[in-house]
């Protein structure tokens, strides 16, 4: 938890005047994994881990920012922002500010601090909970509004220009636009969503972070969305109708998935299967058929494993540790891979053997601490009143 008043206490002493606060939620998907950047659905929820930018106006062009998690400070000029991928922090403050300012929003210097207690590159989306906190708080000192769907794209832009990761909408979309007590189903294509209830029954949504971060991360997410890419555009010989894997049914898929290499195949299958299973969760959360739900959780898992393969030991670890305990409905990865978090469904009953056995079982394997949360869906981005 941040403390607030600690929080605008240091932005006082450091910068001389009383900030404002903006925060923004991280972010843990349920289902629906690789599927936002092939048009599909997906089913995340907002957490109560969040960043909190604070932040008052300068007089000149430029942005004073201190990260007091790293506990380093940069400045840069608004007008000679750089082209980013310095591979580090600054690249989503570079991202972020000329994003804003490419679809048109005036900015004025700042100076600004950041704090968050997502754990950084774990999965939760820190990234997305940094940009849109820094872009809410540079858009309101700047005194230039911004509707929420294009901060949520100034966010996902900052993320291909400046970091060079091609990502989906998801993250941003659910930092900005989360509602407490509810998933968010969202529509990829359509960008049109709908709050899903979580009605979990005395069962609760644990995470699990495995504390390790493999570097192919970035280069194999590309690649996995090239590969997708690829698979459309060889599925269109035979289905001219479709533009992304979204539009392929399961019964076209196998018809027709005997053109496709081997690899292409796979992730075709993980995207076309991963879609459907995350429709039938919505309605499974909806109807109140959590066992479903979980059942879905663990399938998602596998396909993301054997076919996507995004998954790394120390997940497929948690999880199938995770599913050997008593009281759980399902686990699986969430986020990118690669490392991160999985995030399983457990009996309030059950929270702490759950989090004893998982802990000591990974440990003893990897000798590894992982760090093992009960979330709570809360609201997306907002203005902190002081
Ligand atoms: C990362 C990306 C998202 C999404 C997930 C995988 O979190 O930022 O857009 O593609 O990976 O589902």
């Amino acid at each position: 938890m941040i403390d607030i008043p600690a929080l605008a206490a240091a932005f006082q002493n450091k910068y001389g005047n009383k900030p404002r606060l903006f925060r923004a939620p991280g972010r843990v998907n349920l289902i629906g994994e690789h599927t936002d950047y092939n048009e599909g659905f997906v089913l995340p929820m907002a957490i109560d881990q969040q960043t909190i930018a604070a932040i008052s106006p300068r007089p000149d062009r430029m942005l004073q920012v201190w990260s007091m998690n790293l506990s380093e400070t940069a400045e840069l000029n608004l007008d000679a922002l750089g082209p980013g991928r310095r591979g580090n922090w600054l690249d989503y403050i570079e991202g972020t500010a000329a994003a804003l300012m490419a679809s048109g929003a005036s900015m004025t210097g700042a100076n600004i601090a950041i704090q968050s207690d997502i754990a950084l590159g774990g999965g939760l989306s820190s990234s997305a909970a940094l940009e849109i906190s820094l872009a809410k708080a540079l858009l309101s000192i700047s005194n230039s509004p911004m509707d929420n769907l294009s901060l949520t794209l100034a966010g996902q832009t900052a993320e291909h220009v400046h970091v060079g990761i091609n990502s989906g909408i998801m993250d941003q979309f659910t930092s900005v636009h989360s509602s407490a007590g509810h998933a968010i189903l969202l529509d990829c294509r359509s960008i049109k969503s709908r709050f899903i209830p979580l009605n979990l029954k005395g069962y609760r949504i644990l995470v699990c972070n495995s504390r390790v971060k493999h570097s192919l991360a970035s280069s194999e997410y590309n690649q996995r969305r090239r590969d997708c890419e690829r698979g459309v555009k060889m599925l269109r010989s035979l289905l001219p109708e479709i533009r992304s894997l979204r539009d392929v049914s399961i019964s076209d898929f196998s018809k027709y998935k005997s053109i496709l290499p081997d690899f292409v195949l796979r992730c075709c299958r993980h995207v076309i299967t991963e879609n459907a299973r995350t429709l039938k969760a919505a309605d499974a959360l909806e109807t109140g058929d959590i066992t479903e739900m979980g059942a879905l959780m663990s399938a998602s898992h596998q396909s993301l494993r054997d076919d996507y393969l995004v998954s790394c030991p120390e997940l497929d670890l948690l999880v199938n540790s995770a599913e050997s305990q008593p009281g759980v409905l399902g686990a699986r990865m969430t986020g990118g891979g690669f490392g991160g978090c999985t995030v399983s469904m457990v009996k309030e009953s059950a929270i702490e053997n759950f989090k004893e056995n998982v802990a000591h079982q990974y440990h003893v394997e990897t000798g590894l601490i992982p760090d093992i949360f009960v979330v709570s869906a809360s609201n997306g981005a907002s203005e902190i009143p002081i």
